[in-house]
C-alpha cells in the first residue's frame, strides 16, 4: 500500500462525503503507484475498433497505460489480443503503429510468431536448440481477457473482472445509440496521439462529468458561431463503475434532426435504434460521456454556420505519471455514410478535437494550469491543513434526478457534478480494493 495509510483514505472519503475532492489525489506519487496496480489493470480498458484490423494479419500496436498490446486479426478472422513482447528475453516485438503482415520476427534473436501469437520460427532452430525447447509454450502472451461490444474492442488485465457487458452496464444502451445507431462505424484516418500536461482523472470526469466548463474555457467558440447555441436541456446520467454520459437536446426537433446527419442515415437510425432512442437522438444536440478509467467520448456538431457536421471521438487518456497524459484520439463516422460527408466530418473533428483543434487546445490549456497549481506544499499536504480540496458541490443535496428522461441510469437535469462524485467513489472502491463502497450508482 505504499506511504498511504488508513487515515488517507478516511480523508479522502470525508472529502467525498461533504462532495469535495483532495487536490493532492492528482499529484500524489502513492496514490499514482496504487492506481497502476488497482485501477488501471482490473478494469476493461478500449483497445480499438474492429475497422481498424479489416483483413487477416493486419494489426494495431497499442497501450493498456504501461503494458504494450499487439491487436492482430488471425488468419481464422479472430481478432486477438497479446502483449506485444518477445517472450524469448521481453523484447518489444512491433514498433509499428498499423499495418498488415502475416508474421512478426523480434529483432533481438530473430524469433518469429504467426498472427495467431503461435510461435513459428526459431532462429538456427537445428544447431543450437534441441528437445529443451517447446514450441507450443513459447506463443505470445494473450491479454487476459479480450471483448467487444458494437465493434469496440476491450482488453483487461484482470482474469476474473466481470464481462465486459456487465461492466458497462447501462452504457450499452447509449453505446447502440453512439455507435450501433446506423448499423456500425468505422475509424476515419489512424487515431492522433499527442501528450499533455495533466492527471487522467482530470482529463476523465472533463468530458465524463463537466458539461459547465464549455461556456467558459470555450467562450471563444461559441461567439465566433462555430458551436452550437440553441441548446436548451440537458442532463448528466449517471451510470455504474464510473461511467457517464451527458445529453444535450434541442427543444424542438431541429429542422435537420439527427445531430445533422445525411438523410440517408435516417431509416437506418429507425431500424437499428428503439423508438426511445430514435427519440433521443432526433433532438440530440450532443453527447458527450466516459467509459471508466481512460476511455471518453462526445458525439459534438461542429462547423461553421449551417454547415455543421456530426461525428464520433473516441479517446483514450493513457496516463504516463501523475501529471502527464498521452491522448490517443479516434474520429469515428458512420459507415453507411456518404463519403463526402465522411470527409467533411473528419474536418470537422480535426478542426474540434483534433491535437491543434480549437476546443482541445482550449482544454490543453486549462489542464496545465490545474497542473501548475497542484505541485506546491499547499495542495500536496495530506492532512488537509490549508483546505486543500477542490469542489464538486454542483447539485450536491438539492438537485434531485428527472425520472421522465427516457434512458437508464440516473439523470440530473441541467449541470450538476453528479457523474464526478459517483466516479470518484468507484475510484476509492477499486484503491482501497473494495474496502470503500462504491459501486458507481448514483
Ligand atoms: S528476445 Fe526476441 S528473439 Fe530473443
Ligand atoms: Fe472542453
Amino acid at each position: 500500500m505504499g506511504a498511504l495509510q488508513a487515515e488517507h483514505f478516511r480523508k479522502i472519503r470525508e472529502a467525498m462525503d461533504r462532495g469535495l475532492l483532495p487536490q493532492w489525489v492528482l499529484t500524489d506519487p502513492d496514490v499514482w503507484a496504487l492506481e497502476q496496480e488497482r485501477v488501471f489493470p482490473r478494469t476493461w480498458q478500449f483497445l480499438g475498433h474492429e475497422s481498424e484490423v479489416p483483413v487477416p494479419g493486419a494489426f494495431v500496436t497499442r497501450w493498456m497505460v504501461h503494458d504494450p498490446v499487439l491487436v492482430v486479426r488471425g488468419e481464422d478472422g479472430e481478432i486477438r489480443a497479446f502483449l506485444n513482447a518477445c517472450p524469448h528475453r521481453g523484447t518489444l516485438l512491433c514498433t509499428a503503429d498499423a499495418g498488415t503482415q502475416a508474421a512478426f520476427t523480434c529483432p533481438y534473436h530473430g524469433w518469429t510468431f504467426d498472427a495467431q501469437g503461435a510461435l513459428i520460427g526459431v532462429a538456427l532452430a537445428h544447431q543450437v536448440w534441441g528437445t529443451e525447447l517447446c514450441r507450443a509454450e513459447w506463443g505470445l502472451k494473450p491479454i487476459p481477457r479480450l471483448e467487444r461490444y458494437q465493434g469496440l474492442l476491450f482488453g483487461t488485465l484482470d482474469p476474473a473482472a466481470p464481462p465486459l457487458v456487465e461492466y458497462l452496464g447501462a452504457m450499452t444502451w447509449y453505446l447502440d445509440l453512439l455507435v450501433g445507431r446506423s448499423g456500425g462505424m468505422e475509424v476515419w484516418g489512424p487515431p492522433h496521439r499527442w501528450v499533455v500536461a495533466g492527471n487522467w482523472k482530470l482529463l476523465y470526469e472533463n468530458f465524463t462529468g463537466d458539461p459547465y466548463h464549455v461556456q467558459s474555457t470555450h467562450r471563444s467558440t461559441v461567439e465566433l458561431g462555430i458551436t452550437p447555441q440553441r441548446v436548451v436541456r440537458g442532463w448528466q446520467v449517471v451510470l455504474p463503475h464510473g461511467h457517464g454520459i451527458n445529453v444535450t437536446q434541442y427543444l424542438e426537433v431541429p429542422e435537420r434532426p439527427y445531430q445533422r446527419t445525411p438523410e440517408a442515415l435516417w431509416p437506418r437510425f429507425r431500424e437499428h435504434l428503439n423508438p426511445v432512442q430514435e427519440e433521443l437522438l432526433r433532438r440530440a444536440a450532443v453527447l458527450v460521456g466516459g467509459i471508466f478509467p481512460t476511455l471518453s467520448f462526445v458525439s459534438p456538431l461542429h462547423g461553421t454556420g449551417e454547415d455543421l457536421y456530426n461525428f464520433l471521438n473516441l479517446r483514450v487518456w493513457r496516463p504516463l505519471a501523475p501529471d502527464r497524459v498521452e491522448v490517443w484520439s479516434w474520429c469515428l463516422v458512420d459507415r453507411a455514410a456518404p463519403e463526402a460527408y465522411k470527409r467533411a466530418a473528419y474536418k470537422a473533428y480535426v478542426d474540434s478535437f483534433g491535437p491543434s483543434g480549437t476546443l482541445e487546445q482550449d482544454d490543453t490549456e486549462m489542464w496545465a494550469r490545474v497542473m501548475q497549481a497542484s505541485r506546491g506544499w499547499m495542495v500536496r499536504d495530506k492532512t488537509l491543513n490549508y483546505n486543500n480540496v477542490i469542489n464538486y458541490l454542483m447539485g450536491f443535496g438539492r438537485v434531485e434526478p428527472d425520472p421522465t428522461f427516457p434512458g437508464p441510469g440516473t439523470a440530473y437535469p441541467g449541470f450538476v457534478d453528479a457523474v464526478s462524485r459517483s466516479t470518484h467513489r468507484f475510484w476509492l472502491h477499486l484503491l482501497t480494493d473494495g474496502a470503500e463502497e462504491g459501486s458507481g450508482e448514483a
